[in-house]
């Protein structure tokens, strides 16, 4: 891996952006020295810019009870009325907000007039079912415009949103209603995916339904159900209500009541390094400065010229950031797709690129790679010179697929922005600007204007450049977490706790800053794995295996994978007791199936091999990069600490 890594801090090429990209470009390089110069004055002015304040807040950032952050405190707003009343208002009520596209085929395009009467019409229905300040409800959407729609309604009536990926399990959709106590839920009998309708209301009943265990109260009233895929539904009458029987019919008028700055937005659950996850907090006013700020700059939006497209599912956080409300924000027209990239044909992507004349796309690596492997001549037979902004997200993205998307899908021309960012950070952090900064195939280079990272050693201290670390944020941020949904002390330990001394924000990525001082990702430092883009933790997958009535012990390890960036490579011992009764004819698939079942088929592991015994330490710890090793084909490395140095050959073996 380093001597990989050693080979990439050696990239040589740069690409600046054109003279004509400049000078049409909204970028501008004071921008780093005005914010350098006060960051907080420079924060507060894009705060007034950017956003209608129905209050102005008098101070920009309360930062005396670190490391619960307050920004723009005593300002108050309402997201929703940012997202789409004041754009009407403004006049531009005619312009597309979305141009939808669904799988089969079927389209819509909705002005930001139209978005505005659905939303409002939305919240009155909400708010008729009882949903009110803090409320939380999960929404569970396939991609189709009632996504956006009750996000927006939901913060519209200051209450609080968990939109749930469609792609997660009835057992996730479970725990996630749960952690947050959900009074509602939004869901669709089932949307379009790979050609055919995928059911999502099962999975809802299946969450709702059988609490008789201790503390599972059900909080839930109700069920909106969107017509989307047409296929049946059970149905629990009283609780159950049919969107089309509701919002249509809804009143159009409502007026958006404004709420102070820290008003909770959304909890979106992530992957930590325990088996449960995190359900991590935003709020409304430095969230969406920090969205809107970064759409506008990193993309260098024009908003009544572009066509926008973010390929991220509404289920997370790049989805909420620009799909919903940096979008919405900036008054910009964008494309949503609702299927997968191949359906039906491996073309549509550049379909769609060329039909909605998209001039901002901005994708993941992951994807990027499994069109290089499909080829070039794909894309080739769509015209897709409208393009003139590519983005990157997810995970680093390599130079060869960063050049492949610059030439094939950039024309050669296209700047490409890498950006770093987290769930918790809540939007862009680390980004080139296109029309300022050479960019270099690989690296996410530098911190946006405003926002102050550094590499670390262990302590804390800067390693400087040419040397390798952690990721640390050393300065608060508009759109940063603001806790753990219910849980502040693990808010402390998992973020905060490592370097306290300094106030400094563990990001969990290594990174490493080369000499001219850009930084390079090199993927996460704990047991959380990166597949697809997706952010998955090796513990929650070993839960789910060893409660598989099969298995007495699991170790998973997320190895190299040319496709998805990792994969999920498991490690499993059978209970004697099992093998008594049963056959393992069949088991591996089983148990990539029954993971796949409890957590979602991301989470489905790759290779299962099952083995007598793991590698562990003489304290117990299981010793996974060993079996990283075995996964990817490697010689096996040091293997003096463990309690019994034969185990990785006998493992090498059972693996071949
Ligand atoms: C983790 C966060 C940011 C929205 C999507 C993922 C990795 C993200 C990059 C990038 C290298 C990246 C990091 C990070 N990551 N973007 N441009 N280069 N790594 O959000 O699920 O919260 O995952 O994704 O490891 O910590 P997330």
């Amino acid at each position: 891996m380093s001597s990989q890594i050693d080979h990439l801090l050696d990239e040589p090429r740069r690409f600046p952006p054109s003279p004509e990209f400049v000078a049409q470009s909204i970028d501008d390089p004071t921008m780093y020295d005005r914010a350098a110069a006060d960051r907080e004055a420079f924060w507060g002015e894009q705060a007034r810019e950017l956003l209608t304040w129905s209050k102005p807040f008098t101070k920009v950032l309360d930062w005396s009870n670190a490391p619960f952050a307050k920004w723009f405190d005593d300002g108050e707003l309402n997201v929703a009325y940012n997202c789409l009343d004041r754009h009407v208002e403004a006049g531009n009520g005619d312009r597309v907000a979305i141009h939808w596209e669904g799988e089969p085929g079927d389209s819509r395009s909705i002005t930001y007039a139209e978005l505005t009467d659905e939303v409002k019409r939305t919240a009155n229905v909400l708010a008729g079912l009882g949903v009110g300040h803090g409320d939380r409800v999960a929404i569970y959407l396939p991609m189709i415009p009632e996504a956006v729609i009750s996000m927006l309604a939901v913060t519209r009536l200051g209450a609080i949103h968990s939109v749930v990926f469609g792609g997660f399990s009835a057992d996730s959709l479970r725990s996630r209603i749960d952690d947050a106590g959900a009074k509602l839920v939004i869901t669709a009998d089932g949307g379009w995916r790979k050609g055919r309708v995928s059911a999502l209301k099962p999975a809802v009943d299946q969450a709702l339904g059988d609490r008789h265990g201790e503390g599972e109260q059900a909080t839930v009233e109700h069920v909106l159900v969107v017509k989307r895929g047409g296929n049946d539904v059970d149905w629990t009458e009283g609780r159950d209500i049919w969107w089309h029987d509701v919002v249509p019919q809804a009143s159009a008028e409502h007026e958006a009541q404004a709420f102070p700055a820290e008003n909770p937005l959304f909890i979106l659950y992530t992957s930590g390094t325990t088996g449960r996850p995190k359900g991590i907090l935003h709020t409304t006013g430095g969230y969406l400065v920090q969205s809107a700020y970064t759409h506008k700059y990193v993309f260098d939006l024009h908003p009544d010229t572009d066509v926008f497209w973010c390929t991220a599912d509404i289920g997370w956080v790049t989805g909420h950031s620009y799909v919903t409300y940096g979008p919405l924000a900036n008054g910009a027209t964008q494309l949503m797709y609702e299927g997968t990239p191949d359906s039906p044909h491996p073309g549509r992507w550049w379909e769609l690129i060329q039909k909605y004349g998209v001039t901002i796309f901005y994708t993941a690596p992951t994807a990027i790679r499994s069109f290089m492997k499909t080829g070039r001549h794909i894309p080739q037979q769509f015209d897709l010179s409208s393009i003139r902004v590519l983005g990157s997200v997810g995970e680093p993205i390599n130079p060869e697929a960063w050049m492949w998307y610059r030439e094939v899908i950039g024309a050669g021309t296209a700047p490409i922005v890498d950006t770093w960012w987290q769930t918790e950070t809540g939007a862009i952090m680390v980004s080139p600007l296109p029309g300022v900064t050479a960019t270099k195939p690989g690296s996410a280079q530098v911190p946006l204007p405003g926002i102050s990272v550094d590499v670390a050693d262990d302590d804390g201290n800067e390693v400087g450049n040419g040397k390798g670390g952690l990721l640390v944020i050393t300065r608060p941020w508009p759109a940063m977490l603001r806790g753990i949904w219910g849980d502040p002390e693990r808010f402390k330990e998992t973020y905060w706790n490592k370097f306290q001394d300094r106030g400094y924000y563990f990001a969990g990525d290594g990174a490493r800053l080369d000499e001219d001082g850009d930084l390079w990702l090199l993927g996460r430092v704990d047991d959380v794995m990166n597949v697809s883009g997706h952010r998955l933790s090796t513990t929650e997958i070993e839960s789910s295996l060893v409660a598989h009535e099969a298995t007495a012990e699991a170790a998973v390890v997320g190895a190299n994978d040319e496709t998805t960036g990792q994969a999920v490579v498991a490690f499993v011992i059978i209970k004697q007791s099992y093998l008594d009764q049963h056959s393992p004819e069949g088991l591996v698939s089983q148990l990539r199936a029954w993971v796949g079942e409890q957590i979602g088929p991301i989470a489905r592991p790759r290779d299962v091999y099952i083995v007598n015994e793991l590698p562990k330490t003489r304290s117990g710890k299981i010793m996974r990069r060993l079996l990283r090793d075995v996964a990817e084909g490697r010689e096996v490395g040091d293997t003096t600490t463990l309690a019994d140095t034969m185990v990785m050959s006998t493992i090498s073996d059972q693996v071949k």
